[in-house]
């Protein structure tokens, strides 16, 4: 099946790879970007101010199919690639200008640099690419090209990005890191699927090598109309379940009940990302807790049209739940219980996050190590340790107007609701 690219994890990490060889592969084998002169000097500063200025519309998932369904007409995929190139821009340079905002000594770390940096190559790249030679189907297939070079370069932002305001958290509090990374992620999701989806488009509408993985029929770009949760709940247990063998040397049960048959149109890769790491969650307090009651997820479908009621998707565990004064943590970037830590970004400085969640802190060294096993296993994937799960799934949930909410019964378990909204396909 089609995979999309939202974050870098094995399950998630597909398209690419794929997008990348089908080009490398096009032609004989040369770049299709022959002929191209990468830019050699970085956009001005007056005009990445002009561009991160821009008025910009939310991006909906009605957005996301208001071309319809695959393949495209020429003209279509040529006005879907002349927004990108109109629109991207705008966006890397408003993570740019985030980036700049932050105090110099957190800007000038290794690891925050990189990723700034990142985001003025692809900024450079984009911009020197002739935004009125976008006539015709050659130009549009360079400039996919280069589309799927930018979500490559940014595929592994977030580990980088964890690990250079870990190495910060003296200079910051917790508050502003959260705020900083809440508001730079969620703006991330759009940028990265503004891309996505025109490469979603050009490989279901422009005649692709048999090698390559096309996007299936009930695929729009990014967007799948016939997206079966449980069938996405299904793969990510059998996932999570193998990543807990390795940990723990035992898998917990899983049952799905509800309604298991629903189908509804969404993100695939977003939906993916946010149960493989709620699972991570349930299986883990599952084990720890020594519980042999399997997790139960509940599907329920909103009675009317998706993009009113929208589904639900219960998952409960009886792990044991979250103590009191670790609850109010859970949405805070780099807060992790998982090694017997239990600490955040800018612990180190503060030491609590507010009155009622008085954190006790850790020495640096340990959160260093609890990062360098989680992030090294971001690669290989790590049953939990990095405390980007909650808060990014909240933010994919909420992207689109849905919603996650956790409720713990402290010395029984855990329950979670995703909330989803999905997009009314009348029309289509
Ligand atoms: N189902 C659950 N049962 C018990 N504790 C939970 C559960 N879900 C989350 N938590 C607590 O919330 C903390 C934060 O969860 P989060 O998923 O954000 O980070 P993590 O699991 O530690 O690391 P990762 O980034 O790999 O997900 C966990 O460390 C754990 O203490
Ligand atoms: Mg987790």
């Amino acid at each position: 099946m089609y995979r999309a690219v939202a974050v870098a994890r094995p399950l998630q990490r597909t398209l690419v790879r794929r997008v990348s060889t089908s080009f490398n592969s096009h032609g004989g084998g040369g770049s299709m970007l022959e002929g191209y002169t990468p830019p050699t000097t970085s956009p001005a500063n007056d005009m990445i101010a002009q561009l991160a200025a821009k008025h910009l519309d939310r991006l909906s998932l009605k957005d996301l199919i208001r071309f319809g369904r695959p393949p495209l007409t020429a003209q279509s995929l040529l006005t879907s690639a002349r927004i990108t190139r109109e629109y991207l821009p705008v966006r890397l340079s408003r993570r740019i200008r985030a980036l700049r905002n932050l105090p110099y000594i957190i800007v000038s770390n290794p690891n925050i640099s990189k990723i700034y940096n990142n985001y003025i190559e692809s900024l450079t790249a984009i911009l020197a690419f002739p935004a009125n030679s976008l006539t015709n189907l050659t130009e549009e297939s360079k400039f996919t090209e280069l589309l799927t070079e930018i979500v490559k370069t940014h595929s592994n932002t977030i580990p980088v990005l964890a690990k250079g305001f870990l190495e910060c958290r003296g200079y910051t509090t917790p508050e502003e890191a959260t705020k900083f990374l809440d508001h730079h992620l969620r703006a991330r999701i759009g940028t990265r699927l503004m891309a996505e989806q025109h490469i979603g488009l050009h490989l279901a509408s422009v005649p692709q090598p048999p090698t390559i993985d096309v996007p299936g029929e009930s695929y729009i770009g990014t967007v799948d109309t016939e997206l079966r949760p449980a069938e996405i709940i299904d793969s990510c247990a059998s996932f999570v379940g193998d990543i807990c063998e390795l940990r723990y040397g035992a898998r917990p049960k899983l049952t799905i009940d509800g309604n298991p048959d629903i189908m509804f149109p969404y993100i695939p890769v977003h939906l993916e990302y946010i149960i493989t790491e709620l699972l991570k969650n349930a299986f883990r307090a599952t084990i720890e807790a020594n519980t042999p009651v399997p997790i139960t997820v509940t599907i329920a479908a909103a009675p009317g049209p998706p993009d009113a009621g929208g589904i639900t998707i219960r998952i409960r565990d009886q792990g044991g739940g979250i103590a009191p004064e670790d609850f109010c943590h859970i949405w805070s970037y780099s807060f992790s219980t998982f090694n017997g830590s239990r600490s955040s970004i800018g612990s180190g400085n503060s030491g609590h996050l507010d009155d009622l969640c008085d954190v006790g802190t850790d020495g640096g060294d340990d959160v260093m190590s609890r990062f360098t096993e989680s992030a090294g296993a971001l690669e290989t994937s790590s049953i939990a340790g990095l405390g980007y799960g909650l808060p990014m799934s909240r933010a994919y949930a909420e992207y689109f107007g849905g919603s996650l909410k956790v409720q713990s019964a402290y010395g029984w378990g855990t329950d979670v609701y995703l909330r989803l909204k999905g997009v009314g396909l009348d029309g289509l």
